[in-house]
């Protein structure tokens, strides 16, 4: 099995850049498909390098098939060809900031490592935290 690359200490981006991040991740958003929750999600996961892609959660009449924006913002990304992450905006509207749900913190450990997660509401609403925070102590590739 082909292992991944470690990942190298994300930095943090400039004010400026999640800013704009948080711009796109808010465009995102209103692409949601959730008629059953109604609870729109946007995200917006930044390479390095630089690149931007876009996720927003996609919902189905079979609920377990949901998928939540920042999955499917890193499998765009990775079936794109892109790697090297250090940041995500997640975008939600409710009144307690949305961080990203257990299996998501799991896939975004897999692909980006200690990357920074920018939380953001559409009222300017904002938290940053480092992944290694919302997930402490995590099951990875060393432990197998
Ligand atoms: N959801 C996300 O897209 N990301 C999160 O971080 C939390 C939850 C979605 C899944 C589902 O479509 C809706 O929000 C309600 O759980």
């Amino acid at each position: 099995m082909k292992k991944r690359k470690a990942h190298r200490p994300a930095r943090r981006p400039s004010r400026a850049t999640l800013d704009a991040m948080a711009a796109l991740a808010l465009e995102a958003r209103k692409r949601a498909h959730a008629p059953y929750s109604r609870f729109k999600v946007g995200a917006a996961l930044k390479t390095r390098a630089g690149e931007i892609v876009t996720g927003c959660n996609i919902e189905n009449a079979s609920y377990g098939l949901t998928l939540c924006a920042e999955r499917v913002a890193v499998f765009k990304a990775l079936s794109e060809g892109l790697t090297d992450f250090d940041a995500i905006v997640v975008a939600a509207d409710s009144k307690r900031i949305t961080a990203p749900c257990g299996p998501c913190r799991q896939i975004l450990w897999e692909f980006c490592g200690d990357l920074l997660v920018h939380m953001v509401n559409p009222r300017g609403a904002t938290r940053t935290w480092r992944l290694s925070r919302l997930i402490p102590l995590p099951f990875d590739g060393k432990n197998l």
